[in-house]
């Protein structure tokens, strides 16, 4: 049986994650990336180098979190598991941080930095984000920084967000909308040309499928120029 356009778009997206961390080829300037999406040198110096140039973020959606009552915290699309390193650093054992990739190279990444910085608080899972393996009303708060952006399916994403959040949890989210520029070969390439922007959609789109999921309380924090797109960051609540 040939695999489903979502199967493909999944396969595309793991195959060039696998190959980033297999060969350590991520995108380049990862810090002065890092600092112009709102990162500060003091959270970015408390990680290896090794892990700050797998920095493949298009915000920084620690910044405007509110974590003061997060009790459980999932960084969804973790990626080489930034976010959740600094949370956990924060935190210690005191607080669950899950960081949460489908991406296995990714989270094996994760894993060594979890041994190297002692997070004995953070738990690392890989899974597909429209499935987590995670039961109803179980976490505060959804950390999602350039991920929601590369679902193939918004729509069954969100209504999972929603069905692992706790009432009034909240989702804070840098991700990407489209920008001033018509990017053509969107619909031909579900990877857009290797620049993981095919599954972008616009500001009012995006909204609309979280009201429908069931969140309120949609609140933009702040828009950046994202070449060729927009970043956008946001928090909703459950
Ligand atoms: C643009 S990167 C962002 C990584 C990380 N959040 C950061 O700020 O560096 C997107 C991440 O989402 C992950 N991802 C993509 N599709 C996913 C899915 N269906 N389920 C879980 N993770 C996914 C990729 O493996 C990748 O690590």
């Amino acid at each position: 049986m040939n695999p489903s356009r979502e199967q493909q778009i999944l396969q595309l997206i793991r195959r060039r994650y696998s190959h980033m961390a297999a060969t350590g080829n991520f995108l380049p300037d990862a810090r002065n990336r890092a600092l112009a999406c709102g990162y500060k040198h003091s959270q970015l110096d408390l990680l290896p180098d090794r892990i700050l140039n797998g920095f493949s973020g298009c915000g920084s959606p620690l910044n405007f979190a509110d974590v003061r009552n997060a009790q459980t915290i999932i960084d969804i699309g973790c990626g080489v598991g930034i976010d959740s390193c600094l949370l956990s650093i924060d935190f210690g054992r005191d607080r669950h941080v899950i960081a949460f990739d489908v991406t296995e190279e990714l989270v094996a990444l994760t894993s060594r930095t979890k041994k190297e910085l002692g997070l004995e608080g953070l738990r690392i899972v890989c899974g597909d984000m429209h499935q987590i393996p995670i039961g109803p009303d179980s976490v505060d708060l959804i950390i999602a920084n350039a991920a929601i952006n590369l679902s193939f399916d918004k729509a069954s994403l969100l209504a999972e967000f929603f069905r692992i959040l706790k009432p009034g949890g909240q989702i804070c989210a840098s991700d990407l909308i489209p920008g001033d520029t018509v990017l053509d070969e969107l619909p031909i390439d579900p990877m857009g040309a290797n620049t993981s922007l095919g599954q972008v959609i616009p500001e009012d789109e995006l909204k609309g499928l979280f009201g429908n999921a069931g969140f309120r309380n949609w609140q933009v924090i702040a828009y950046r120029k994202f070449d060729p797109v927009t970043a956008i960051d946001f928090r909703v609540k459950k």
